[in-house]
C-alpha cells in the first residue's frame, strides 16, 4: 500500500465495538518492516488497551528505538522507567485518576470549536476509559531527561568568555546571554521528545497501542516518589502501552498546507 493510503478512521474511535480479548484486526501494516510513513500516518493516541502483558523483548526493543533518537550535544542523558509491576501501576493509577479528574474540570472543559463535537466526545470517552482502567495498563514507560549541571557549566563558561561575544555587539550579546536559559530548557525537552516519538512509532509498528501523555506533570513529585526518580531528573512523558482493543486508523489532521509558510510567515 502506498504511503498516505492508510485505510480511514478505524482507530481508537472504533474501540467500543471491539470486545476485550478479541483477536485484533490490523487494517494497517504491522511488523518490524512496516513502512515508516504508513506507521506515522496511523499512529494515533490509543487509550483503550487489553490487559494482556507485553513481552519483555518487545519492551526492550521499544526502549532501544527510543535511544536511537538524537540528543542535544549528543549527551544521551535519557532515562526510561519501564513499569510492569502491578502494585506500582496501581499506585500510578491513583495519581492518574486524580490528574484526569482535574484536567476534565479545567483544560478539557474549555470549549473546542475547532473539533467536531462527536470527535471531542469520543476522545473524552477514551480518556475516561483509560483513567478507569489505568490499573490494568500492561506497561507504562516514563521518559526522563536530565541535563544535570551541564546548563550551569555552560552558563559559567559563557560568562567567563566575554571575548567570544565581542564581535556580536552589545544588543545581540545581551540577547544571547538572556536566552541561555531558553536554549537549555528547550534543548532538554527537545532531547527527550524525539526519543518519545521513536518509542511511540516502534510500539505502533509492533502492533502495540500507546499514547503520549504529560498530565502526570501536574503531580510529577508524586510520580517521581512512587518510581524513585531522583529529584533533579525531569520527567517529560508517561506512556501507557499495551495491545490495542480497537484497530489502528489514519490520523486526522489539518491539511499540511494550512500549517506551512514558505520563505516567511
Ligand atoms: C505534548 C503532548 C502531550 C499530550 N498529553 C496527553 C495527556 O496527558 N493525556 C492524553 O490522553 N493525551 C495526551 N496527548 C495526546 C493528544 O491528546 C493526541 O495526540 C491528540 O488528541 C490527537 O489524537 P490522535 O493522535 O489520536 O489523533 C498529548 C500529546 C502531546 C503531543
Amino acid at each position: 500500500m502506498a504511503p498516505g493510503r492508510v485505510p480511514p478512521d478505524e482507530g481508537e474511535h472504533a474501540a467500543p465495538k471491539a470486545k476485550a480479548g478479541a483477536a485484533t484486526r490490523h487494517p494497517v501494516p504491522v511488523g518490524i518492516d512496516a513502512p515508516i510513513l504508513e506507521v506515522m500516518a496511523s499512529m494515533r493516541a490509543m487509550r483503550r488497551l487489553r490487559p494482556d502483558p507485553v513481552p519483555e523483548d518487545l519492551l526492550e526493543q521499544i526502549v532501544e528505538a527510543g535511544t536511537w533518537a538524537p540528543s542535544a550535544n549528543h549527551l544521551q542523558r535519557y532515562a526510561f522507567v519501564v513499569v510492569t509491576d502491578r502494585d506500582q501501576i496501581a499506585r500510578l493509577a491513583t495519581i492518574w485518576q486524580a490528574v484526569v479528574r482535574f484536567y476534565r474540570a479545567t483544560f478539557l472543559a474549555v470549549p473546542r470549536p475547532d473539533l467536531e463535537p462527536e470527535q471531542f466526545r469520543r476522545t473524552l470517552d477514551a480518556v475516561d476509559y483509560q483513567a478507569a482502567h489505568f490499573a490494568e495498563t500492561p506497561a507504562v514507560i516514563v521518559a526522563c531527561y536530565d541535563f544535570g549541571s551541564y546548563p550551569n557549566t555552560v552558563r559559567r563558561r559563557m560568562l567567563r568568555a566575554p571575548a567570544a561575544f565581542r564581535r556580536f555587539g552589545g544588543r545581540r550579546t545581551i540577547a544571547m546571554l538572556r536566552n541561555i536559559g531558553t536554549v537549555t530548557d528547550r534543548s532538554e525537552a527537545a532531547s527527550i521528545y524525539p526519543a518519545v516519538q521513536n518509542v511511540l512509532l516502534a510500539a505502533r509498528s509492533l502492533g502495540l497501542a500507546a499514547n503520549l501523555t504529560t498530565w502526570h506533570l501536574m503531580a510529577e513529585g508524586e510520580v517521581k516518589r512512587v518510581l524513585g526518580i531522583p529529584r533533579r531528573t525531569h520527567t517529560y512523558a508517561l506512556i501507557p502501552l499495551g495491545w490495542p482493543m480497537g484497530t489502528f486508523g489514519r490520523v486526522r489532521r489539518k491539511p499540511a498546507g494550512q500549517m506551512t509558510h514558505r520563505d516567511r510567515w
